[in-house]
C-alpha cells in the first residue's frame, strides 16, 4: 500500500524511505536496489574520483532502475577541496533532479542546483535547528534532520532525535525527514508521529545484500550492540560517530592525552583511505569507519527489497495498532479490586485540604499550572 506524504509526492516514490549518501558505500548497486524497492536510492558523488566517473556511475544506475534516484554532495573542509561545481554540473547534465546536500557552506552548490531548468529538489542534512534555518534561506525543499544517534558527522550539540525532530516540527516551515537511528517500521511510524515526512537511513542499508562492502563488516554490524560506536575528533570540533574498534581507541587516547592538541597526531589514524580498505578487506580494525548507534537494532542482512517491504508492513501495522488505542469508553482496570490512588487528588476526599500542593512548596506561579 503506497504512503502519501510530502516526500513521496514530491519525489514520486512509494515508501518514504531515503538511503542517505555514504562514502565508499553509495554506488549504483545499492542506490538502484533501494529505488527498485520503492524508496529513494542515492549515489555518493565524492565516492567517485572525478566528475566524469560520477557521470559513468549515474549512467550505470539508470541502467539498473527505472525509478527515481538522487545524488549526495557532501561539502567538508579539505586542504584541496574537490571541484564541487563540476560534480554538480555533471549530475545536472545527466538529468538528475534530486540532490542530498550535506556539510559546510552549501550555498554556492545549492544555488547552482536551483538555477537548473527544472530546478533540483534539495534535501539538506542538518544537526541543529540553526543550520536548518540557514538551509531554508537557501531555498531547500526538505530538511534531513540528523539526530545525535546518527552515523558520521553528528555536530557539536548532542541533541537526540526525540528533541530535534519535535523542534523541527515546532520551528520549521519546510517539510523534514528524520535521520539517525532508524532501522524498522516502528521507527518510521514514530518519525511520522513526530511530524516527519519520512526517514533517512544509512547504517541499516550498509547491512543489506546489495551494499557493496565486505560481508565480514556486515556480520560485525549484526554482532554489535548500540554501545559499540565511538565519538572522535570532538577536540577539533569535527565530531564523528564511528564503529568502535582498535583504531578509534587509539584516536580517543591521543585526543585525551595530547599536550599539543595538533590534528597531525591523529590524522594518520582517521585516514579515509584506510577506512575504505576496511570495506574491501573485511578487517574491522584496519581503519576507522562510520556507523550509527542503530547497529544495536540490526540483526540480519536482508535484500533491500525484503528490508523495505518489512519496514512498510511494520509501519502500517504500528500506525493501525496505535489508532486502536483510542476508545469510546475508558475500560475497566485490569487489576482486581479498587486501585489505590493518591487520596489528596480525589475530589470527593476531605484528606489533604489544607496541605500545600507540590507546586506551592516549590513556589511555582499559578500561571504555570
Ligand atoms: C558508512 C557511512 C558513510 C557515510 N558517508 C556520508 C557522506 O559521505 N555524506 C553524508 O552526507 N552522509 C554520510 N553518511 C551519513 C548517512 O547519509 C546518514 O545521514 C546517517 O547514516 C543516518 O544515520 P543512521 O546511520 O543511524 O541511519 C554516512 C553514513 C555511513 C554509515
Amino acid at each position: 500500500m503506497p504512503f502519501n506524504t510530502a516526500l513521496t509526492r514530491k519525489l514520486g516514490i512509494r515508501i518514504p524511505i531515503v538511503q542517505g549518501g555514504m562514502q565508499w558505500v553509495g554506488y549504483a548497486e545499492l542506490a538502484s536496489a533501494v529505488s527498485n524497492a520503492g524508496g529513494l536510492g542515492i549515489l555518493t558523488a565524492l565516492t567517485q574520483p572525478t566528475p566524469e566517473d560520477l557521470r559513468k556511475e549515474i549512467r550505470k544506475c539508470k541502467g539498473m532502475t527505472k525509478f527515481p534516484f538522487g545524488v549526495n554532495i557532501t561539502i567538508l573542509p579539505a586542504m584541496v577541496p574537490p571541484d564541487y561545481g563540476a560534480y554538480a554540473q555533471v549530475l545536472l547534465d545527466e538529468g538528475i533532479r534530486i540532490v542530498e546536500t550535506a556539510g559546510n557552506s552549501p550555498g554556492p552548490v545549492i544555488r547552482q542546483l536551483k538555477a537548473a531548468n527544472p530546478p533540483c529538489v534539495i534535501m539538506h542534512k542538518c544537526t541543529t535547528i540553526r543550520h536548518a534555518q540557514s538551509a531554508v534561506k537557501l531555498g531547500v525543499d526538505f530538511l534531513s534532520i540528523d539526530g545525535f544517534e546518527c552515523a558520521g558527522h553528528v555536530g557539536e550539540t548532542d541533541i537526540t532525535n526525540f528533541i530535534l525532530l519535535s523542534r523541527a516540527r515546532q520551528a520549521m516551515s519546510v517539510p523534514f525527514i528524520a535521520s539517525g537511528g532508524f532501522a524498522d517500521g516502528q521507527g518510521l511510524a514514530a518519525a511520522i508521529a513526530l511530524g516527519a515526512e519520512g526517514i533517512n537511513m544509512g547504517t541499516r542499508f550498509m547491512c543489506t545484500v546489495e551494499a557493496p562492502i565486505h560481508n565480514n563488516i556486515k556480520k560485525d554490524i549484526v554482532n554489535a550492540q548500540e554501545t559499540d560506536t565511538e565519538l572522535v575528533l570532538r577536540r577539533w570540533k569535527n565530531t564523528s560517530r564511528l564503529f568502535k574498534n582498535n583504531v578509534t581507541a587509539a584516536v580517543t587516547k591521543i585526543e585525551r592525552e595530547s599536550t599539543t592538541g595538533k590534528f597531525e597526531e591523529v590524522a594518520p589514524y582517521v585516514s579515509g583511505k584506510r577506512g575504505r580498505e576496511v570495506f574491501l578487506n573485511g578487517d574491522k580494525d584496519y581503519g576507522v569507519w562510520t556507523a550509527g548507534q542503530v547497529i544495536g537494532l540490526i540483526h540480519d542482512i536482508p535484500t533491500c527489497h525484503d528490508l523495505i517491504t518489512r519496514i512498510e508492513k511494520d509501519a502500517i501495522d504500528t500506525l493501525n495498532k496505535a489508532s486502536t488505542l483510542i476508545v469510546d469508553k475508558q475500560p475497566e482496570p485490569d487489576i482486581a479490586g479498587k486501585p489505590m490512588g493518591d487520596m489528596s487528588a480525589d475530589p470527593q476526599s476531605e484528606h489533604g485540604k489544607n496541605v500545600p500542593g507540590e507546586a506551592q512548596i516549590y513556589d511555582i506561579g499559578k500561571a504555570k499550572l
